[in-house]
C-alpha cells in the first residue's frame, strides 16, 4: 500500500488547476441511466471513486470509455437491476443509482451501503420520498428491494438538505408522470450542475440552487454532453495548502463563489485573497489569527473542508472553536493532528484547538478518512521535518494527483510504494 512522505518547511508559491468536481461527476455519472446511447462527460476527474462508479455502471451492462478527462458511457438495458454488496461498499454514492434505475425500469435492487468512518449516514431520505412518489420499497438482506409500474409527481418536504437524496429524487421525477415540487432540498453548486445536465437531456427542472426544486416528469430523456464543474472541495484544499505554509498560491479553473465561506473565513483570518471569475489567490501572511467555524450545508462552511481548515487553525494565533453540524463522528482527524503537536480538545461536535505557529512536529500518521488525509498533508507541510501518511487510499477516492500538484508548488512531497 502506498504512503505519502513530506518533508515540511517550504513556502508554496505558484499557480495550480483545479480538477472536475468529484461530488458533480459521481450523481452525473448515474444520470446516465436515465437515458439509453451514449453520453459523453468532460473535466472528469481521475479518482478512484470514479473507477468505483464505472464498475458498476459496467456491471449495470453500460460501457464506459476513458480517454483522458473525458469519459463516455453507453447506456445498454441492464440483464439485471441489481448493485451488489461487493460494489456499493466501496463507494456510498453507489446508492444514487437507485433513482435512476426504479424510475426508468420499475425496479432495482440496491445493496444498502452501511455507515462509514464519519458517520451513520442512513438513507431514510433517500427511501421516504421515493416511496412517495409510489415506489415499493422494502429492505431484505441487506438491500434495498424497490418496485413501481410508473412513479407519480408528488410535493415533498425534506427533513433535512441532503445532498444525495436531493440529487437521488431530482433523477428520479425527472421520469415520474406528473409534477413534484421538493422542498428543503440542497443548494450546493452539484445540485446546480445535476440540473444543468438532466435539462440537457430533456427533463424540465426548476429551482436548483433555491431550496425548492420543481420537476415536471418527461416520458423519455436522450443522452447529452456534459462538462463537469471545477471541484471546490479540492480548490479550498490548494488554497489552504498555500495559506499554511504562508506562501503565495493562485488557484485556478474553479469557481470562488462556489466556496466564498472559506474565502471569507481566510480574510476573517487576515489573508489578503485575490479573486476572479475562475480563479483565487491567497497572498503571503506571516501570521493569522484563529476564527471559529460551524459548518453547515451551502452556501455555509462546507463539512468537507473542515478537516483542512482545522490544521490551519493548528497555525493560528489564538483559539478557534470548529463545530461540526453535518457528520456526527467527523474528528477522527483530531487524534493524528494531536500526534504531531497539535493542541486540540475535541467533544461532541464541537473541537477547541489552540493554536500555535510552529507548534506542529512531523510524525507518521494515518489517514482516516478522505478529506482527513488532506488535513495530515497540510499539517505536514507547516512541520520542519518527515512526515508520513499511511492509508492514502482515502486520499485517492477524491483528490486528483495532490502530490504532483503540490510538488508543483514546491512542496516536497512524494508517494512511495510501502
Ligand atoms: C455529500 C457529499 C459529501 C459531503 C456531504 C455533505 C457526495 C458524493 N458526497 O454526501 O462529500 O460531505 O454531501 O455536504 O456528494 N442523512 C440522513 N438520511 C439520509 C441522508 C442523509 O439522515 O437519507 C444525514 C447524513 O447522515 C448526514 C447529513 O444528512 O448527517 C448530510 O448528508 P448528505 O447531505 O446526504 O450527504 P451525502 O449526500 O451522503
Amino acid at each position: 500500500m502506498d504512503i505519502i512522505v513530506i518533508k515540511g518547511g517550504r513556502q508554496l508559491n505558484g499557480t495550480v488547476a483545479t480538477s472536475g468536481a468529484k461530488n458533480a461527476a459521481l450523481p452525473l455519472l448515474f444520470s446516465s441511466l436515465l437515458a439509453q446511447g451514449e453520453h459523453v462527460f468532460d473535466n472528469v476527474p481521475r479518482l478512484n471513486d470514479i473507477d468505483s462508479t464505472e464498475l458498476l455502471l459496467n456491471h449495470l451492462n453500460c460501457e464506459t470509455q476513458r480517454n483522458g478527462h473525458q469519459l463516455k458511457v453507453n447506456v445498454n438495458r441492464p440483464q439485471s437491476l441489481v448493485a451488489p454488496y461487493d460494489i456499493v461498499r466501496k463507494m456510498r454514492a453507489s446508492i444514487l443509482c437507485l433513482g435512476p434505475l426504479i424510475a426508468r425500469y420499475g425496479e432495482a435492487k440496491v445493496s444498502l451501503p452501511g455507515g462509514c468512518a464519519i458517520g451513520s449516514r442512513p438513507i431514510n431520505l433517500h427511501i421516504e420520498p421515493l416511496r412517495q412518489l409510489g415506489a415499493e420499497i422494502d429492505i431484505e438482506n441487506g438491500y434495498v428491494m424497490a418496485r413501481a409500474n410508473r412513479l407519480v409527481g408528488d410535493r415533498i418536504v425534506f427533513d433535512f438538505a441532503t445532498v444525495g437524496g436531493t440529487e437521488n429524487i431530482m433523477m428520479a421525477a425527472s421520469l415520474a408522470r406528473g409534477t413534484t415540487i421538493m422542498e428543503n432540498v440542497a443548494k450546493e453548486p452539484e445540485i446546480v450542475d445535476l440540473a444543468r445536465c438532466l435539462r440537457s437531456m430533456g427533463a424540465k427542472i426548476q429551482g436548483e440552487g433555491s431550496s425548492v426544486i420543481t420537476i415536471e416528469g418527461v416520458d423519455e430523456l436522450q443522452p447529452a454532453r456534459h462538462r463537469v464543474i471545477p471541484d471546490r472541495i479540492e480548490a479550498g484544499t490548494l488554497l489552504l495548502a498555500g495559506a499554511i505554509t504562508g506562501g503565495d498560491v493562485k488557484v485556478t479553473n474553479c469557481v470562488p463563489k462556489d466556496f466564498d465561506a472559506l474565502i471569507n473565513k481566510l480574510i476573517d483570518c487576515g489573508f489578503a485573497v485575490e479573486c476572479g471569475d475562475d480563479w483565487v489567490r491567497v497572498k503571503p501572511c506571516d501570521r493569522w489569527v484563529a476564527v471559529d467555524v460551524d459548518t453547515a450545508p451551502h452556501p455555509g462552511f462546507p463539512t468537507d473542508l473542515q478537516a483542512q481548515f482545522m490544521a490551519l487553525m493548528t497555525q493560528a494565533d489564538g483559539t478557534s472553536v470548529i463545530t461540526e453540524r453535518i457528520f456526527e463522528n467527523r474528528f477522527m482527524h483530531v487524534q493524528e493532528l494531536a500526534r504531531m503537536g497539535a493542541n486540540i480538545t475535541p467533544k461532541s461536535q464541537v473541537s477547541v484547538v489552540r493554536g500555535e505557529k510552529g507548534g506542529l512536529s512531523a510524525a507518521p500518521v494515518m489517514a482516516t478518512d478522505l478529506r482527513a488525509s488532506a488535513s495530515l498533508i497540510l499539517a505536514a507541510l507547516a512541520t520542519d521535518g518527515e512526515t508520513t501518511v499511511n492509508r492514502i487510499y482515502h486520499l485517492d477516492r477524491g483528490y486528483e494527483k495532490l502530490e504532483e500538484k503540490l510538488s508543483s508548488l514546491g512542496a516536497c512531497i512524494e508517494r512511495r510504494a510501502n
